[in-house]
């Protein structure tokens, strides 16, 4: 018998803090989940330990398990996500159910949705993002791959952010602005104007953020 995508086990890779949150995920939306890749026996889940990522080069493996990368460090998840596509893998999707979710809002493989979070009308949420506790994501933003949001952040409409931008907790994004590639927006900061890729910005309005070097 072939098992359809909704019946395959899962295989976390990772399994630290935000990997705790995601099984919690799993569970309540009836995905069974098999176990844990780690990168650097960091399990820490009530989960077997089924190797490393070097299982993701045996195929029979990969074609019986959906895979999510549970790892917050942008590079690390990024090339896992890599050796998950050269390797043909199949992506869980894990969505809280305490979500809110307009009917016409498309969402990638590899992508997780925390509790209490708010996406309206007309977004789009590539492959491996992560939003977080209660943030909010309004009408037609767009979200590249690899993006993070952070618990309590506000995307006003049609706010992009661009591959593995980070937006902190409790930040606000206000609308129609572009947050570039690899930016990092600090916790609670409000974002008024756009953002050049790989900047970090804190504070309201926010600013880039000048390191002090002193000597
Ligand atoms: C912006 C950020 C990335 C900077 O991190 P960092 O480079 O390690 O910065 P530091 O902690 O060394 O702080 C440097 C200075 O910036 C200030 N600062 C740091 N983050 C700030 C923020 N979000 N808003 C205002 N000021 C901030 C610090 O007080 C410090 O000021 P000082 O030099 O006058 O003492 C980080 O502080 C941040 O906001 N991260 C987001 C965390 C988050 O939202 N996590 C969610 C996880 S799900």
């Amino acid at each position: 018998m072939t098992m359809s995508a909704e019946q395959r086990p899962v295989v976390l890779i990772g399994g630290g803090g935000h990997a705790k949150v995601l099984l919690d995920i799993a569970r309540l939306t009836h995905r069974t989940v098999a176990g844990v890749l780690t990168l650097e026996d960091d399990n820490t889940l009530p989960l077997a330990t089924l190797g490393n990522d070097d299982r993701l080069r045996d195929r029979s493996f990969v074609a019986a398990h959906d895979f999510f990368v549970a790892i917050g460090q942008t590079q690390a998840r990024r090339r896992i996500a890599e050796t998950l596509a050269e390797h043909g893998a199949t992506l869980a999707t894990l969505i809280h159910p305490a979500c809110v979710v307009a009917a016409d809002v498309e969402i990638g493989g590899g992508t997780a949705l925390v509790a209490g979070i708010i996406v309206n009308s007309g977004s789009k949420i590539g492959q491996h993002c992560t939003l977080n506790t209660a943030c909010s994501v309004d009408h037609d933003c767009r979200l590249d791959d690899g993006v993070q949001i952070g618990p309590g952040a506000r995307l006003c409409g049609g706010v992009i952010c661009q591959e593995d931008a980070f937006i902190g907790a409790g930040a606000i994004v206000i609308e129609g602005r572009m947050i570039g590639a690899s930016a990092v927006v600090g916790a609670g900061a409000t974002v008024v104007s756009d953002i050049a890729p790989k900047t970090t910005v804190i504070g309201t309005p926010a600013r880039e953020m000048i390191l002090q070097t002193f000597g």
